[in-house]
């Protein structure tokens, strides 16, 4: 640890603080991490994304630990000892080096009245050991609310779910095969000495036995390849493209899936990539100036239709909506404490809105592709069957296709250990008339 610098436990727990009071990691963690020098950083990444994977057992623990919770201007002390004890139950770190790096961080926080809590509650739980899970919550580490949706829904499968949930997950490429096949990459890959093999699922997909940093692989900024998930890149396999379709992807930040589909598909008419967000539709143009590819942005709310669109029809759209990301929570375990219960049903309300305004610009004869990365019925197959029920001319399609469960308006992967994370797709046509 740098002289100059706040310990890292002391940043990890600023962090930890931050996401309790709703900011995602992916705002906090970064600002947080360029205060430390590029050595260090793994280290804070470790611990923060580790606490929040078992924030729901070890906060369970610290609370029967603690005789009476911490004041609230000495919260970030209680993040503190959640770090700590992240490390003393899931890490090789020697325990006498955790305690003796909390109480200094205790100080470093400007705490120094807490530094023997912080040594006699981290002292017990050395010694003591890890108690026994008191529910489902503390042994899956997850709300109580999830538990007990994810039973609901998945009776047979909740358990596997919040297990995955808590494990790690591949790297996986998409192959641009704009420049590449997927074999003569597999053979870069071997070349520099790292570990792959085809995915089983979709056609351009590489999953790497251990994750590498991207500068690693061969041609990154030469746009040989990118960086998503197996159930991710599926999107283009049932969008049916063809030359010289307008394509519009609704909801397109980073634009994992707008290049997928520009990749897929070389002569499109043009592809029209919007997103809401003005902070995150900027990484849309990066990945497409790094992958050489072409779209039309917009800032705008999709639904919005009246603000945006030309009065073009479309023949192809896809609308992989904002959701509760339930089935993506191994990759962003910060899900389970941002995420609340009573998000689900004003969430469902955008997803269905959505919906409707896109379809109301899709050409007849034209595709739409609804997609989410959740696992909950209510923003997956309920919504196109509410949908189905305003818009009786919608036909549900089947796709030909190897994956996923069908749902009876859709097809749900759960996610999978060894592959894919969780995803919803359902396929749409409007009649020729
Ligand atoms: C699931 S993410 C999209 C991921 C993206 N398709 C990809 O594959 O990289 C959902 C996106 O929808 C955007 N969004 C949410 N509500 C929107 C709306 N009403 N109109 C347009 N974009 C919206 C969010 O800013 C977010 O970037």
């Amino acid at each position: 640890m740098g002289d100059h610098h706040q310990p890292i436990r002391a940043l990890a727990a600023d962090v930890m603080l931050a996401v309790e009071n709703g900011q995602s990691l992916s705002q906090c963690l970064p600002p947080a991490l360029n205060d430390l020098p590029p050595n260090d950083r793994p280290v804070l990444q470790a611990l923060c994304y580790g606490t929040c994977r078992w924030f729901h057992r070890l906060d369970g623990e610290l609370q029967t630990r603690l005789k009476k919770p911490l004041r609230k201007p000495d919260r970030i002390v209680h993040h503190l000892m959640l770090v700590a004890l992240f490390q003393l139950r899931f890490s090789q770190h020697a325990s006498y080096a955790i305690l003796n790096e909390s109480v200094e961080a205790c100080r470093a926080l400007d705490k120094p009245h807490l530094t023997g809590l912080v040594n006699g509650v981290l002292r017990a739980a050395e010694r003591e050991g890890a108690p026994e899970p008191e529910d489902d919550a503390a042994r899956y580490s997850h709300p109580a609310w999830m538990v007990e949706k994810l039973r609901h829904n998945w009776p047979e499968d909740w358990r596997n779910i919040l297990e995955g949930n808590n494990a790690q997950a591949p790297m996986t490429l998409r192959v641009n095969a704009l420049r590449f096949s997927r074999d003569a990459y597999l053979n870069l890959l071997q070349e520099a000495g790292i570990d792959a093999t085809p995915t089983r699922l979709a056609p351009h997909g590489i999953q790497l036995a251990r994750p590498v940093p991207v500068d690693r692989l061969p041609w990154f900024d030469d746009g040989a390849v990118s960086v998503q998930d197996e159930a991710a890149q599926l999107c283009t396999t049932i969008l049916d493209l063809a030359p010289r379709q307008r394509v519009l992807d609704a909801c397109a930040a980073p634009g994992g899936k707008t290049c997928a589909i520009l990749e897929a598909c070389g002569e499109l008419a043009e592809v029209v990539a919007i997103d809401e967000s003005a902070d995150r539709l900027p990484r849309v143009q990066e990945n497409l100036d790094r992958l050489d590819l072409q779209a039309i942005l917009k800032q705008a709310d999709a639904a919005a239709v009246d603000q945006w669109w030309d009065g073009q029809a479309f023949d192809r759209i896809l609308l992989d909506v904002p959701c509760s990301a339930s089935g993506v929570i191994r990759r962003h375990p910060d899900i389970k404490l941002l995420r609340r219960e009573s998000d689900i049903v004003p969430l469902a309300a955008i997803q269905l809105g959505l919906l409707n305004a896109m379809w109301s610009i899709l050409k007849p004869g034209g595709r739409l592709v609804y997609a989410t990365c959740s696992v909950f019925p209510q923003e997956n197959h309920r919504i196109i069957q509410r949908f189905r029920k305003q818009q009786d001319s919608a036909i549900l399609v089947e796709p030909e296709v190897q994956w996923g469960r069908d749902m009876g308006a859709g097809r749900q992967l759960l996610p999978d250990p060894n592959s894919h994370d969780g995803f919803f797709y359902a396929v749409l046509e409007k009649p020729e008339s």
